[in-house]
């Protein structure tokens, strides 16, 4: 049995029974958070004005963070040229979003991403399964598979794009997904202006971030108290503030997850950065 929860803002998500965690925030909201924490900390309005955009998004999930960046970006302009990559393990997700009640203005969006076509891609010597959604000018591509091997073979492809939506499940749970080392991939994809957005306000997560050598900000709090994060290479982006800052560098909590071949399973990593912080935490 799929367990729908409605959402604060009146939009539906699911519960993942793999995770035990919801889709989205359901303090936040499903549409919410996706518009405060990924559309617009990624500046999709700016980068439709401009005409054409490329986003990677990190766990389709339930296409809510791809529908409300198609929903703004024309808004902001109807001939904008999109072209999404989104990357995801679970095929059920397309169930899932079929027994979902949208929100009136989402509803054609959400009919376009249910238009889709189970289909192989083909990128230099790698083929991928996928599920494509097309039409005019707005495509998008579902990369289905493990995110950290799509990740690595889109980066040899030398793909570039111009914000990265990141939203795996939490750290604790989809620990391979928050890696130093899967962050460095994700920079190897990214323009230099480009942004990352993502929910995480883990300290493991944003040390991860700069380690790969990303810059950092935050972004104000949507349904509860933490600030969420963004990165950069060279994008303008919201400042981290001076305690932060002190907390990155002095918390024992301060260190990031790793998984130097992206490979390990997600017990494991997570079990190394424990064994790690306990002896941080005896020499404290
Ligand atoms: C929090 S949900 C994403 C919600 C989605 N962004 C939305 O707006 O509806 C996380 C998604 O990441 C996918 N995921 C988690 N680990 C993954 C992995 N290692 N590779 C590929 N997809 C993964 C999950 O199956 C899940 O659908």
């Amino acid at each position: 049995m799929m367990k729908k929860i409605l959402t604060a803002d009146g939009t539906e998500t699911f519960l993942n029974e793999e995770y035990k965690e919801a889709y989205h925030s359901t303090k936040a909201g499903a549409y919410t958070e996706s518009l405060y924490k990924f559309v617009l900390p990624c500046k999709i309005p700016q980068l439709a004005k401009k005409g054409r955009i490329k986003i990677l998004d990190v766990g389709f999930g339930l296409g809510y963070n791809v529908a409300v960046a198609i929903k703004t970006a024309l808004q902001e302009n109807s001939s904008v040229d999109l072209e999404i990559f989104s990357i995801e393990k679970d095929i059920s997700v397309f169930e899932k979003i079929k027994s979902l009640s949208f929100p009136e203005n989402l509803k054609s969006i959400f009919d376009f991403l249910l238009s889709g076509k189970f289909q192989k891609y083909f990128l230099k010597n790698f083929t991928f399964d996928s599920y494509f959604i097309e039409k005019d000018n707005i495509k998008v591509k579902v990369l289905i598979g493990e995110g950290r091997q799509i990740l690595k073979k889109l980066a040899q492809g030398n793909f570039k794009f111009d914000a990265v939506f990141y939203d795996a499940f939490s750290p604790k749970v989809n620990t391979e997904m928050w890696t130093l080392d899967i962050f460095k991939v994700v920079k190897n994809l990214m323009k230099d202006e480009a942004v990352l957005a993502t929910y995480s306000a883990s300290l493991a997560v944003r040390k991860g971030l700069l380690e790969a050598g990303f810059n950092i900000g935050l972004v104000e709090p949507v349904g509860r108290k933490s600030y969420s994060t963004v990165a950069t290479v060279k994008g303008d982006i919201p400042p981290l503030t001076e305690k932060e800052k002190k907390r990155l560098e002095t918390s024992p909590y301060a260190f990031p997850y790793r998984d130097e071949n992206l490979s390990l399973p997600p017990e494991e990593i997570k079990k190394r950065w424990e064994k790690e912080l306990k002896k941080r935490l005896s020499q404290t």
